[in-house]
């Protein structure tokens, strides 16, 4: 047995020497023609150099298999099949180390028959070469180049701006929903190495973007959006130049900013009262970091409210004190959760809010209404709100009172509505409403209602009493009230023969104020009537002039001597009585009635009733009369009476036993009147003579006083074409209560300024006539009564 196998051994050999004999010849062309398989090895791994077998005839065996390395002579290895199938052949490897590490196996298909070398080291790479022998075939080579595999270096991640990112930092940050871009690189790598992008197990990208050529493989790695799930995340690049060798791999955590992705305003979208603050929430969560939330209404930021915030990794809350205005309503309430981090990572919420508010309110005419508003016609006012809650109660005002419902006046007020049927003159005026809801009460601003009518005649001048006289023209007034303002004016008067219209005669139309001067034609005028028209229509009923004689005026009443307000003199007053038909002044005289210094027990004449000589006279157009010359320590008399172009009233008003008491300086009046009739009062001293003096001069002062209103009257008469004419303006310049006159001056002189001063009153009173024509003699109006009662 042991010689078998040494003998078969030695015979091994010599065909070994043999075939080396053979081999070792052509060693140099197989290198050249024979294609060598590249198989990779890994260096400490199993490595497989493949060896096909199968005999180029059906039916043959293989006999020998020799496998040789490099270019020695000598196989490594070696299998004989010559005694039997090729399972039971013998192996035979060189005892050197890779010999003592090979294996052929041939178990399997003969094409997949490959020598198996453990644990393959650098030594190991080399061209090796299989040599096959057959029993009839020809002989086979095949040749094998094991490499060892290089791994390349260790990844370096780079990103978009070619920054590399070091070893456990992260990469980022990336904005979710946009693009993310990393590229992973290594150098070297035998056979060229693959570099991979994983994410959790998957493979991200494969594809090598680098040259074939270059020394340096990259992958780049491109997401188009970046996935929320990525955040806290990390992604793999692994680099291998063969799989059997394992990988070399970098991980890189990466930062991912993420948008809010849910934004709620979770107070439940009630009614907000105006009145007070309420709290509304907003939450977001969702959003890396935090997000802010701000508020807007109207698309406006809300800046001076209170908001708590409270805040965690992904989550914000917000809570909004809200003060609302009446001009919210309707408006639209943003929650805007923002991303600082995050140029446009936003989300919003928004709601419509609704804001409960008192009424707003306005008055204003019906547009079915007319306007100008009419007297006769009807009107609607309506009350425009605007209110949340709608308002449940209306009111209506007339000048602050409210106005009730009274279907017979044709005044009905209904809701939001108030019309207005009919109207009248006294319908005008500030017209108001209110609305109530649950917020509360509103008043409207006024609204003014102005009514327009046809004239009628002035409240008073309805029916006047002129006094005439014979050959005079008549100053006759004619009164009215009209809105907007009259535009003509008509005149007629009647006589036994009928009504007749004014012509020729002069008139003066001032607003609502027509002057007629008239000539009556004949005596048996007996009234004159007046119409005034606007553009509403003409006055109804006309405002009628009875013509009567005139009469001399009534005396005034009700006299009083008071001090003046200033304390610098004395003041009296009369109520003036009636003027006879004709204008009437009033005149106030003054008498010195001071008991001469003489031994008491003498009387004199003035204590017998017998009126002295006036010391002076005032005129004035009112009975109101203010003396400032009166000397303290003397007593005065004064009278006073109305005239007019008929006479003077009868008797005077005579208030006796005047004294001045008051410290004002005193002062002369330097008058020519003041002398003459001091002279003989002051001569009178002692005796019967001197009363005597006084006799005359008194008489002689009563002829002169008397020719005087002879002549004024005559004078009047002739020349005053105004005398009827009952009109009073007080002037500021010129107040005619304080003229202060000279018995000469009295006559002429007086009744000179008095026709110039009526004369301008025509001219520069216009708007004021109706005030400058107090007490005209009424006959049949009430209101004549209190209008002449007027105090002084
Ligand atoms: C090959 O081997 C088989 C069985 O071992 C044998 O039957 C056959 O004859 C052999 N072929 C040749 C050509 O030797
Ligand atoms: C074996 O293959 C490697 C890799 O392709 C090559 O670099 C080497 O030159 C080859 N060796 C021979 C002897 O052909
Ligand atoms: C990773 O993949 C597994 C299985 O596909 C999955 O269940 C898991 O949620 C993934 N994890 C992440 C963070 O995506
Ligand atoms: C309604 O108006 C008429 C006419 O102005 C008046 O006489 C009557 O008193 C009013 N009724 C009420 C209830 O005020
Ligand atoms: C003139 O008119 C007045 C007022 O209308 C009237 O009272 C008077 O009787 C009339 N006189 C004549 C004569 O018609
Ligand atoms: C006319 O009378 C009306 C009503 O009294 C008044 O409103 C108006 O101002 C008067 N017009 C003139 C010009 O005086
Ligand atoms: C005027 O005032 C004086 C004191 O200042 C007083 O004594 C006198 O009675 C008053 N006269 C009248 C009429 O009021």
């Amino acid at each position: 047995m042991h010689w078998g196998i040494f003998g078969r051994g030695v015979c091994l050999l010599v065909t070994l020497l043999c075939v080396c004999k053979v081999d070792c010849l052509d060693t140099k062309e197989f290198q050249k023609t024979l294609p060598a398989k590249l198989v990779w090895g890994v260096p400490g791994k199993n490595a497989e150099l493949p060896c096909d077998i199968t005999p180029a005839l059906p039916g043959d065996n293989v006999t020998m298999i020799f496998w040789f390395k490099d270019n020695l002579g000598m196989p490594l290895y070696s299998l004989d099949a010559r005694d039997g199938p090729i399972d039971k052949a013998s192996h035979l490897a060189m005892s050197d180390d890779l010999g003592s590490r090979s294996y052929f196996i041939t178990e399997g298909e003969p094409s997949q028959a490959r020598l198996s070398i453990q644990n393959i080291n650098v030594h190991d790479q080399g061209v090796f070469r299989c040599r096959v022998d057959f029993v009839n075939s020809p002989t086979r080579n095949f040749q094998v180049n094991l490499t060892l595999v290089a791994q390349p270096s260790a990844p370096r991640i780079f990103d978009a701006e070619g920054r590399e990112i070091r070893v456990n930092h992260p990469a980022g940050p990336f904005l979710e929903g946009h693009a993310m871009f990393l590229s992973c690189q290594v150098d070297g790598g035998r056979p060229r190495p693959t570099l991979n992008w994983w994410y959790n197990g998957t493979i991200l990208d494969s594809v090598i973007d680098s040259s074939r050529a270059s020394h340096t493989t990259v992958n780049q790695l491109v997401i188009a959006h970046t996935p929320r799930h990525l955040r806290k995340s990390r992604i793999e690049c692994r680099a291998t130049s063969s799989e059997g060798a394992g990988y070399i791999s970098r991980e890189v955590p990466l930062t991912v900013f993420l948008k809010p992705n849910k934004v709620k305003i979770v107070t439940p979208n009630t009614l907000l009262s105006a009145s007070k603050s309420q709290n509304i929430r907003c939450e977001t969560s969702g959003s890396h970091p935090p997000a802010k939330l701000t508020w807007l209404l109207d698309g406006r930021a809300i800046r001076d409210a209170v908001v708590t915030e409270e805040e965690t990794e992904t989550f914000t809350g917000s809570i909004l004190s809200l003060n609302v205005v009446a001009e919210d309503d309707g408006k639209e309430l943003v929650c805007r959760a923002d991303n600082p981090r995050f140029p446009g990572g936003n989300a919003e919420d928004r709601r419509q809010i609704h804001v409960a508010y008192p009424p707003k309110i306005l008055v204003q005419l019906d547009p079915a209404s007319k306007s100008p508003v009419k007297e006769g016609t009807d009107i609607t006012m309506q009350c425009k709100t605007s209110a949340n809650p709608l308002p449940d109660s209306y009111s209506w005002y007339q000048n602050s009172h409210l106005i009730p419902y009274n279907a017979t006046a044709g005044i009905l007020p209904e809701d939001s509505k108030l019309t207005l049927k009919n109207i009248e003159q006294n319908s005008a005026g500030q017209y108001a409403c209110s609305a109530m809801n649950s917020e509360g009460e509103t008043y409207s601003a006024p609204f003014e209602i102005q009514v327009q009518y046809a004239p009628r005649c002035k409240r008073g001048y309805e029916m006047v009493r002129v006094g005439a006289l014979p050959f005079e023209t008549l100053s006759v007034q004619c009164h009215v009230d009209a809105v907007p303002d009259v535009t003509r004016f008509s005149w007629t008067y009647n006589t036994t023969r009928g009504v007749l219209p004014v012509q020729g005669a002069k008139t003066e139309n001032l607003g609502n104020v027509s002057i007629l001067h008239f000539t009556p034609p004949s005596r048996d005028v007996e009234a004159l009537a007046c119409w005034a028209s606007n553009s509403v229509g003409r006055q109804r009923d006309p405002c009628l002039f009875f013509i009567v004689p005139a009469e001399t005026p009534e005396s005034p009443r009700s006299c009083l001597v008071r001090n003046t307000s200033h304390g610098d003199g004395l003041e009296v007053s009369c109520i003036a009585g009636k003027d006879g038909g004709l204008h009437q002044s009033f005149v106030l005289e003054v008498s010195d009635v001071t008991p001469p210094s003489k031994p008491p027990g003498v009387t004199t004449l003035s204590d017998q009733g017998v009126l002295p000589p006036p010391k002076y006279r005032v005129l004035g157009e009112r009975p109101l009369f203010r003396l400032h010359s009166l000397q303290p320590g003397k007593e005065y008399q004064v009278a006073v009476y109305a005239e007019n172009a008929k006479g003077k009233s009868d008797p005077p008003v005579v208030l006796p036993h005047v004294r001045v008491e008051y410290d004002a300086p005193y002062e002369e009046i330097p008058t020519e009147e003041e002398s003459t009739h001091k002279q003989p009062s002051s001569d009178s001293s002692t005796s019967n003579k001197n009363l005597t003096w006084i006799i005359i001069g008194a008489s002689v002062a009563a002829v002169l006083l008397i020719m005087s209103i002879v002549i004024v009257a005559a004078v009047l008469a002739c020349k005053r074409p105004t005398t009827v004419v009952k009109r009073r303006c007080r002037r500021s310049s010129k107040p005619p209560d304080e003229f202060e006159l000279s018995e000469d001056g009295f006559g002429e002189g007086f009744h000179r300024r008095s026709t110039q001063y009526r004369a301008s009153m025509y001219g520069e009173c216009e708007d004021r006539i109706t005030r400058m024509i107090e007490g005209p003699d009424l006959i049949l109006s009430p209101m004549s009564t209190s209008e002449h009662s007027l105090e002084f």
